[in-house]
């Protein structure tokens, strides 16, 4: 049965596991320029009522992203700021490095979830101890990981003191990891989808623009409500300001059960970034 959420808005927020309340709703700012357009984007999102913000120190916008956030005047403790471990630099001593130079550059104190971007083979276990002692330190309010299949979690799951917040994978309706969510929802893992509207790659399918028209809103926006009413986090990325408005005008109308079953049924295991499926 998918949620219903017809009585929550741009601020309404998720418990995770360890008791943070994240908002269900970011802006994704993968492949959005730095300097002035990533500052612009995150600036007019919080105008319009976002609260949380996607960044990874690869996308090379972390400064701009504290930047925008500083300019906002929004008082940090409202605020939900994610950033991830990028490959080259996992490690045990490495994460602890690569969290204080994400923190210096965003010009924070602490992050709201810190996640290890990809399960790479072999160091990911070190790595994991580290984003442990982050959390214990306080530089981060929750950890977790990105890219994790359920191998991955089990693995990681087994070894570890602390289960991961959060796993942050590719989630449309065209790639609908279903197994996947109902492991992470048994474990108490919140699912976040990136790559929600499967990168722009498929708002003509004539099945979302039959339901939009239904719902009198726009392919994507159906697309994020399913992902929001399918129980996940959701980061659309947008660099136009009224995409990111239009991205964020999601909470006033609900898809029914049936609906959101002929969404689920367009899964065709599109994955338009990397496959961790047969990572070691
Ligand atoms: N953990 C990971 O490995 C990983 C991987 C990929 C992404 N992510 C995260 O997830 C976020 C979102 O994923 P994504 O950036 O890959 O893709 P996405 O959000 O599915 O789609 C972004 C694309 O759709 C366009 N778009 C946005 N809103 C639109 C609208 N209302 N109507 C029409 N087109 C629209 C954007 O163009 P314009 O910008 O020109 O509007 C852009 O080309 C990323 O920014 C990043 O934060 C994480």
């Amino acid at each position: 049965m998918a949620t219903s959420m017809a009585n929550l808005d741009i601020e309404s927020t998720v418990r995770l596991n360890n008791g943070v309340q994240m908002p269900v709703l970011g802006l994704g700012v993968y492949q959005t320029p730095p300097e002035r357009v990533t500052q612009n984007a995150v600036k007019f999102a919080l105008k319009v009522g976002y609260r949380h913000v996607d960044t990874a120190r690869i996308y090379g916008n972390e400064a701009d992203v504290g930047e925008a956030i500083r300019e906002s005047g929004i008082p940090r403790k409202d605020l939900f700021v994610t950033t991830k471990l990028w490959n080259s630099n996992q490690g045990y001593d490495s994460t602890l490095r690569a969290c204080e130079a994400s923190l210096m550059r965003l010009g924070l104190d602490y992050l709201d979830l810190y996640l290890v971007h990809f399960p790479v083979p072999d160091v990911r276990k070190e790595s994991w101890r580290a984003m442990e002692v982050l959390l214990k330190k306080g530089r981060c309010r929750a950890i977790g990981v990105s890219n994790f299949t359920i191998r991955h979690l089990e693995e990681l799951i087994g070894e570890s003191h602390v289960i991961p917040s959060l796993n942050q994978v590719e989630f449309h309706p065209f790639l609908y990891q279903k197994e996947l969510l109902k492991y992470c929802q048994k474990q108490g893992i919140q699912v976040e989808a990136y790559s929600p509207l499967a990168r722009g790659e498929r708002l003509k399918h004539p099945r979302i623009g039959s339901l939009a028209e239904k719902y009198a809103k726009t392919p994507a926006q159906l697309m994020i409500r399913w992902g929001l009413q399918r129980g996940l986090v959701v980061i659309p990325k947008s660099t136009r300001e009224e995409r990111i408005r239009e991205n964020s005008q999601v909470f006033d109308f609900d898809i029914s059960d049936d609906d959101i079953r002929s969404l689920d049924s367009l899964n065709e295991d599109l994955r338009l970034n990397w496959d961790p499926t047969n990572v070691t």
